[in-house]
């Protein structure tokens, strides 16, 4: 089973960026965490992250054949994107959408979701435990 891990814009500043809403993790200690759980369930994972969005829309698109699931954080994408919903469309690669804080707790603009309704679900304010419970989502959903 081989699982994608795709991270949008800011992202590459995690531990950094407003800890107070983001933890002091960076992705790469994140990277880490998930393939220490990969490895338990024998995912295999790649991390993939951009500041842009017809580099996601590339690797989506990339992903079909390649990648049994998607767990994704789309950042700041996930309130503007059509391109990314319409790229997890095309390819029907089953997605996760996960989030680091509660979107639904903060800004009016932040509750909205383009990209949630081409996922199987959505994963929201679990901090960097929403990242294993993306992988865990994505692969019981491959299991059935
Ligand atoms: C985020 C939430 C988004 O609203 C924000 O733009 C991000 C991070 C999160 O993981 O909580 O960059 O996706």
């Amino acid at each position: 089973m081989k699982i994608l891990f795709l991270n949008g814009p800011n992202l590459n500043l995690l531990g950094l960026r407003e800890p107070d809403k983001y933890g002091n993790n960076t992705l790469q200690d994140i990277e880490a965490f998930i393939r220490k759980e990969a490895l338990k369930l024998n995912i295999e994972v790649e991390f993939y992250q951009s500041n842009i969005e017809g580099e996601i829309v590339n690797k989506i698109q990339a992903a079909k054949g390649n990648f049994d699931a998607i767990v994704m954080n789309p950042a700041a994408y996930t309130h503007t994107s059509v391109a990314i919903r319409d790229a997890i469309l095309a390819v029907q690669v089953p997605t996760v959408e996960i989030h680091i804080s509660n979107i639904h707790t903060r800004e009016e603009f932040r509750k909205i979701s383009l990209t949630a309704p081409a996922c199987i679900g959505q994963i929201t304010g679990f901090g960097i435990n929403s990242y294993k419970l993306g992988l865990i989502a994505a692969f019981d959903y491959l299991k059935g």
